[in-house]
C-alpha cells in the first residue's frame, strides 16, 4: 500500500517550523497589541456569497480560485480565500458600530486559494492581518502601513520594498478607465499587439509590459493619480505626509494593482527581492465601500494582510532553538512497578515546580537514557531505580548523589538558584 501524502499546494508545520511561527506571533501580538489591536478568528467558511459580493466576482480569487461546496442543504459555502470580507461581516453581524470606533482587529489565519501551486504560492497558506473598521481618517492609513512595515523589521525580512498609490472612488475609476482605454486607442501604433488585444479587458495592465516601444508610448499616457478629485487627493496627500514624518521609504507607483475590487483610496504592497516570482511580502488598502457592500450602514475601514510563509521564506533561519530539559527521570528499575510510578510522579511533581522535566518513555537501557538525556541537553538526569533512593546526575559536572526522592526537586531548584 502506498502512503498517502499531503493534498498539492498544502504542506505540514513540523515543530522546527512551528518555532519560528511562534516568533511571528509574539511580535504580532505585541506590535498590533500595543496600537490597540485585538485578535479576532471567524470560521474557516463563510457563505459563497460574502466573497462574490465582497472581494468581487470578476476577480481571479473569486471567479477561478475558490474551494466551494455545497453544504448539503443547498447552500453554497466556500474556504475563506481572504479575511476582509470575514471580519467586516463579523463586524455587522455583531453591531460593532455601537462600539467606540474604529474597531481594530489582527488575525493569523490560514486561507485557502486553488493557485498553482509555487515557492511562495500555496492552496493552504498563513496570513497575518489586521483591520481598523470605522475611521476614515489618513493617519488610520499611515497607522496601518507602519505597523506592517514594523512586523516585516521584527522579522528581518530582506530588502522590503514599499510602493503605494491611491485609487479614489469607483466614479473617478470608471471614468479613468475610459480615459486610458481612448489613449490606447488612439496610440495603438505605439503599443505591442498583446497589449492591443488586452486594452478592452484590463488597459492598467499596458503599464507593465516589457516591450521598449510600449513603455515609451506609456510615457505620456494619463495616471489615475492626476485624475483623483481634490478630497481623495487631499487624503492621499496626507498618508503620505504621515509616512514622510516616520521616515518610511517608499515608492509611489501610479500603476499599482491588487487582486481585490473592494479597494478606495489608499493602496500599498510591501514586496521583497528575496522572494523571487511571488515577491508580494504584503498588502493592503481603504475599503470604504466594503461594509455597505455587504449590507451595512457606509462605514469606511481600512487593513492589510502580510503572507505568514512568504516573511519566513524572506527572512534569514533564526538557529532552531533547543528544548531546555532540567530533569531526565530515568528508569533503571528491574521493571517493577513501584520504579515506574516513583519516575513518573517526579517527573510530574518537577513539571508542576517549574521545571521542564522529561520521562524515559521507549523502554531503553540505562546507558541509552543517559545518553538520550545528553542528547537532549538535559541538565540533570535522576536515577530511578527499585532502591528508595533516588541518583541524581548532575549532567555539567558529572558528580552524581544518593538523594531521598523528595529532596530531588528542591536540590535542583535551590542548585539552579530558581529558590
Ligand atoms: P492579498 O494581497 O490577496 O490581500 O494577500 C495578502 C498576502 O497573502 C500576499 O501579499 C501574500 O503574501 C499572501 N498570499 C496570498 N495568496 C497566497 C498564496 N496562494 N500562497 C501563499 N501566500 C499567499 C488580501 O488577502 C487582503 N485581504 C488584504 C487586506 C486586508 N486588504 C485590506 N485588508
Amino acid at each position: 500500500m502506498s502512503v498517502i501524502q499531503a493534498p498539492k499546494g498544502t504542506f505540514d508545520v513540523l515543530p522546527a517550523d512551528a518555532a519560528r511561527r511562534a516568533v511571528l506571533q509574539s511580535h504580532a501580538e505585541r506590535i498590533l497589541g500595543a496600537a490597540g489591536y485585538r485578535r479576532i478568528e471567524t470560521p474557516t467558511f463563510e457563505a459563497t456569497e460574502l466573497f462574490a459580493r465582497g472581494v468581487g466576482e470578476a476577480t481571479d480569487i473569486v471567479s477561478k480560485e475558490m474551494y466551494s461546496f455545497d453544504d448539503g442543504g443547498g447552500r453554497s459555502l466556500t474556504l475563506r480565500p481572504e479575511g476582509t470580507a470575514p471580519v467586516c461581516r463579523a463586524y455587522l453581524e455583531h453591531g460593532m458600530h455601537k462600539l467606540p470606533q474604529p474597531v481594530k482587529f489582527w488575525y493569523l489565519s490560514s486561507f485557502y486559494r486553488a493557485e498553482a501551486p509555487q515557492r511562495g504560492r500555496y492552496r493552504q497558506f498563513w496570513q497575518v492581518g489586521a483591520e481598523t473598521i470605522g475611521s476614515a481618517a489618513p493617519e488610520a492609513d499611515a497607522e496601518l502601513i507602519l505597523l506592517l512595515a514594523e512586523l516585516l523589521e521584527a522579522m528581518a525580512v530582506r530588502d522590503p520594498r514599499l510602493r503605494i498609490s491611491s485609487l479614489g472612488t469607483p466614479a473617478t475609476r470608471a471614468a479613468y478607465r475610459q480615459e486610458l482605454t481612448a489613449f490606447l486607442r488612439a496610440h495603438e501604433d505605439g503599443l505591442s499587439p498583446e497589449v492591443v488585444a488586452r486594452i478592452d479587458l484590463n488597459p492598467l495592465r499596458a503599464f507593465d509590459a516589457d516591450d521598449p516601444r510600449t513603455r515609451e508610448t506609456m510615457r505620456d499616457a494619463p495616471t489615475l493619480l492626476e485624475r483623483l478629485e481634490t478630497d481623495d487627493a487631499e487624503h492621499f496627500a496626507a498618508v503620505r505626509e504621515r509616512l514622510d514624518d516616520q521616515e518610511l521609504a517608499y515608492e509611489v507607483d501610479p500603476t499599482l494593482v491588487r487582486g481585490l475590487d473592494y479597494y478606495t483610496r489608499t493602496l500599498y504592497e510591501f514586496s521583497s527581492d528575496a522572494l523571487g516570482a511571488q515577491s508580494a511580502v504584503g498588502g493592503g488598502g481603504r475599503y470604504d465601500g466594503l461594509l455597505a457592500q455587504l449590507g451595512g450602514p457606509p462605514t469606511p475601514g481600512s487593513g492589510w494582510a502580510a503572507g505568514v510563509e512568504r516573511i519566513l521564506l524572506a527572512a534569514p533561519e533564526p538557529p532552531v532553538a533547543r528544548l531546555t530539559v532540567d530533569l531526565f527521570v530515568a528508569l533503571a528499575g528491574e521493571g517493577a512497578t513501584d520504579s515506574r510510578a516513583t519516575g513518573f510522579r517526579l517527573a510530574a511533581r518537577a513539571r508542576r515546580a517549574g521545571l521542564d522535566a522529561q520521562l524515559e518513555l521507549a523502554g531503553r537501557s540505562l546507558k541509552g537514557q543517559l545518553k538520550q538525556a545528553d542528547r537532549l541537553g538535559a541538565r540533570y538526569v535522576a536515577i530511578v531505580g527499585d532502591d528508595p533512593m533516588v541518583s541524581l546526575k548532575d549532567m555539567e559536572t558529572g558528580d552524581q548523589r544518593e538523594l531521598d526522592p523528595q529532596t530531588v526537586i528542591p536540590t535542583i531548584l535551590r542548585a539552579s538558584r530558581l529558590v
